[in-house]
């Protein structure tokens, strides 16, 4: 079936840029036409004047010959003051006057467009010269050929010949390139249309050189495929490894049930109701992960308070008893932009980890870099090897040392973590450290509010946590 779309852009194309192409060259043309034509009229005004040149001597001197020389396209007459005709060239023998008039009296010259003169044909431009003479004024007709405002047919010729080869040529360019053009994107519509889910790895043809900006086309919409299917396989890994890891505590349970369903008798049901509970907290755990991730994917609006960030910290560090020792160093009035209660998790992520993974010390400082706030959390045990250092934010990753599910952890902790530090327009990474893992936030510092306001997080007593303090 013709492609009508593709056509009408084709055709509306090639007419247009026609069209365009046509006023251009009548334009050119008739520039062109107009200082031809004055060419002939000044030339035409030149050769009257020659004539005129030539004959006055002969009048004057009194050596008039009645038969002038013939001129080419050129005829002379001479009046005496009767108004008889004296000489003329040849076309114009014992004919009368070619014209009746005269230059006005304070002028000695004057010229018309006669068509035809009298004896002559064709339209000409006479000119009328008086000449004195001691007896009266005598009259000189010279008739030339009247030049057309485009000069001559040749040139009006020329003209029309360029300008149509100057037009035809445009219209032939144009449709070449529209129709090569549209071939290219076609081609790129056609494969764009064909890649669905399960031929994501397929990519646009790039097209042949000097159509850069279908190239550009077709490399974006390559880059896009590219993240796509990255976001894709990303998306396919997660499902699978979410899936996984609610499997493995679902099976374990239904093991444990139908073996004491199977041995009622021998069966200690208090010990198997609190395994399975572990199982269930374990699922509960991973749900409660991945609906925390699935609201920071939808971007759900923070709920924003000027925070003082080593208060916020502080209070967190207070609630909870530790296994470890906590070394804290927390400045004052570092305040940020922050949903405290985001913080606050992105914090409990860490120190759960450092709690882990730590030998006997944890040490969480913050302070404010110029325009950035920094938290840090930094543990003594074995550390996170560089080439390991992106790739435990990605989801369900955990590294072969903790593979151990009893640790309690869902593979998730640090995803939310940098999700909550991202959504806050900061970043959280892994930095060197003498000993242990060192995590480090960095959120853009705010001005300390002018009043405490709502927020618990105030600067109110921030002082407390000025100096390092061993717990
Ligand atoms: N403080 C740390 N020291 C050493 N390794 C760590 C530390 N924190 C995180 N990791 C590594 O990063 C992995 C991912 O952490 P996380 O996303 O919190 O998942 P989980 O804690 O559930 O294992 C952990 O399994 C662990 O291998
Ligand atoms: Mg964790």
């Amino acid at each position: 079936m013709p492609n009508w779309n593709r056509s009408s852009i084709l055709v509306r194309r090639t007419v247009g840029y026609s069209i365009a192409a046509a006023l251009v060259c009548t334009g050119v043309s008739l520039l062109f036409l107009f200082v031809v034509g004055s060419k002939d009229a000044d030339m035409a005004r030149d050769r009257a004047t020659g004539a005129w040149d030539r004959t006055v001597p002969l009048i004057r001197e009194g050596y008039l010959p009645s038969m002038l020389p013939a001129g080419r396209d050129i005829a002379i007459q001479v009046l005496n003051t009767q108004g008889q005709v004296v000489a003329s060239t040849p076309q114009l023998a014992h004919k009368p006057p070619m014209a009746t008039f005269r230059a006005p009296s304070a002028s000695v010259h004057a010229e018309r467009v006669l068509c035809p003169p009298a004896g002559l044909k064709d339209c000409m431009t006479v000119f009328s010269y008086k000449v004195y003479q001691p007896d009266g004024p005598w009259l000189l007709y010279i008739a030339v050929p009247t030049v057309p405002w485009f000069g001559n047919t040749a040139a009006l010729s020329f003209a029309i010949g360029m300008s149509l080869l100057a037009t035809a040529m445009t219209a032939a360019g144009t449709f070449h390139v529209v129709k090569r053009d549209m071939t290219a994107v076609d081609a790129i519509r056609t494969e764009l249309a064909e890649i669905t889910a399960t031929h994501l790895h397929r990519r646009v043809p790039v097209a042949c050189d000097n159509q850069e900006e279908i190239n550009l086309l077709a490399g974006t919409v390559n880059d896009t495929l590219d993240r796509l299917e990255g976001a894709y396989k990303q998306l396919r890994q997660f499902t699978s490894d979410a899936s996984h890891d609610l499997r493995s505590p679902l099976t374990a349970m239904r093991t444990q049930l139908e073996d004491a369903l199977m041995h009622p008798d021998d069966t200690d049901w208090p010990r198997m109701a609190g395994a399975v509970l572990t199982g269930v907290d374990r699922l509960q755990a991973i749900v409660t992960d991945l609906l925390t991730l699935a609201r920071l994917d939808a971007r759900a609006p923070l709920d924003l308070s000027a925070t003082d960030l080593g208060r916020l910290v502080g209070e967190e560090l207070d609630r909870h008893d530790y296994r470890m020792r906590i070394v804290r160093d927390l400045r004052r009035n570092v305040f940020v932009d922050c949903d405290p209660l985001r913080i606050t998790r992105l914090l409990v992520n860490l120190l759960d980890n450092a709690e882990r993974h730590a030998t006997s010390l944890i040490t969480v400082s913050v302070r404010a870099d110029g325009p950035t706030a920094t938290l840090e959390v930094l543990d003594d045990g074995a550390g996170i090897a560089p080439e390991h250092r992106e790739r435990v934010f990605d989801r369900f990753t955990r590294l072969d040392a903790s593979r151990d599910r009893d640790s309690g952890g869902t593979g998730l902790g640090l995803a939310i973590a940098r999700e909550i530090a991202e959504a806050h327009h900061g970043t959280l990474t892994i930095q060197d450290s003498e000993k242990g893992a060192r995590f480090v936030l960095r959120l853009p510092v705010r001005e300390a509010p002018q009043t405490s306001g709502r927020s618990s997080h105030g600067t109110g007593h921030a002082g407390l946590f000025s100096f390092p303090v061993i717990r």
